[in-house]
């Protein structure tokens, strides 16, 4: 079969998926920020979650070298964020909050959760580089309800109030 690159961009797309942002820091103490919908969790003993970066990502050589990533996972009220971290730009950062935790990468606040993580290994993943982390610290908020992203839009969870 011959797997059409737009067709199966589409077919990855019919998984709905979270919505996060990647943070890590580069070796001159710069913020690095981008948004990622592939992350997953892969192991509760040790702790380890992993995500995928595309190779002609800019912050990707920087990303390599610091050794750590922090992923937040957004709510739906923080569609802006996705928006922003998801272009290139010098001035991601400007006006947005942060603090940091064991690794020094920036956990931001209003999440639903937030894993502050030691790179624990990279893999080959054709045009992507896999990144597995060792989980350090974590945060859990059971309130906000989370960003979707399904076919290339943001989308929310029906709740109740839209069933009825
Ligand atoms: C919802 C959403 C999910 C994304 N997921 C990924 C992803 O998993 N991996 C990736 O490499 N880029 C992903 N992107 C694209 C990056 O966020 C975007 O290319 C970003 O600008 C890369 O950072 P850079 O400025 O360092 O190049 C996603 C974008 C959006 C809007």
């Amino acid at each position: 079969m011959t797997i059409d690159p737009r067709e199966l961009r589409n077919a990855f797309g019919s998984f709905a998926t979270g919505v996060t942002v990647v943070t890590s820091l580069g070796a001159d103490g710069a913020l690095l920020g981008m948004t990622v919908n592939s992350f997953s969790s892969v192991s509760l003993d040790p702790p380890l979650v992993l995500f995928n970066v595309d190779r002609r990502t800019l912050s990707l050589p920087a990303l390599e070298a610091a050794g750590c990533f922090a992923i937040n996972v957004l709510s739906a009220d923080q569609e802006e964020l996705s928006n922003r971290f998801a272009r290139p730009s010098g001035d991601k950062w400007s006006g947005v909050d942060y603090e940091t935790w064991e690794t020094g990468c920036p956990i931001l606040p209003g999440t639903l959760a937030s894993f502050d993580c030691r790179t624990w290994h990279t893999y080959d993943g054709g045009d992507h580089v896999i990144f597995v982390g060792e989980v350090q610290q974590m945060s859990l908020n059971a309130d906000p309800d989370p960003l979707l992203f399904f076919r290339g839009k943001y989308d929310r969870l029906a709740t109740k109030d839209h069933e009825s």
